[in-house]
């Protein structure tokens, strides 16, 4: 498939068969994220991959009552192992580095005909003694991954190319999508 087909065809699963996920599928998934690029190269993400039935029922009440989160065979505690460097520009480094490396694997993951959600909605406290986290160790994002139960949403809902991007200078119609307009 071509990559902006995999992209297409992404969509945030929150409903999952209770089919495991193959082996080979989620190393070529942990791949994805192991091959992502990070600043000055830190590879700072580290993953919990989360497969043992009473653990995911856990992170239900740590994800906020998620219920989809105990129902994805496997959840993926998505960690940074170092929250110091802030790049000349101003942004820390960190949680930009493990998005990427979490895209790369929601991606790889639908090439793979499987869904995946984000999970922003957490409390890492309550995250980190399940897993037995350090408290040194941040936990950025929990992943859902498994095989969808529904069906694809017919479309995304996205704002249009000209509200998103402007040639050589910023344009009046980027401001006004800020605004909702
Ligand atoms: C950083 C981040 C955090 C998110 N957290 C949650 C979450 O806690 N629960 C949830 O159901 N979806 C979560 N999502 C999924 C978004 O709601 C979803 O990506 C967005 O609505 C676009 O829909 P799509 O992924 O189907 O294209 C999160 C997405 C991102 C990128």
């Amino acid at each position: 498939m071509e990559i902006l087909d995999v992209i297409r065809n992404r969509y945030s699963v929150r409903t999952y068969q209770e089919r495991p996920v193959e082996e080979e599928k989620l190393q070529r998934v942990l791949e994805a994220a192991r091959l992502a690029p990070s600043a000055r190269n830190m590879q700072e993400a580290r993953f919990v991959v989360v497969t043992e039935p009473s653990l995911r029922s856990a992170l239900v009440e740590a994800a906020n009552g998620q219920k989809f989160v105990g129902q994805a065979p496997v959840v993926i505690a998505c960690c940074s192992v170092n929250t110091d460097y802030v790049m000349r520009c101003g942004q820390r480094a960190h949680p930009i580095d493990v998005a990427i490396a979490i895209d790369h694997m929601t991606l790889q993951a639908a090439a793979e005909g499987l869904g995946t959600c984000w999970i922003g909605s957490f409390y890492p406290d309550k995250v980190r003694p399940l897993l037995g986290i350090p408290d040194t160790v941040e936990v950025v994002e929990l992943l859902a991954l498994g095989y969808p139960a529904g069906e694809p949403p017919l479309s995304k809902s996205r704002l249009p190319m000209k509200a998103i991007a402007a040639r050589n200078h910023w344009e009046q119609a980027l401001q006004d999508s800020e605004k909702g307009a």
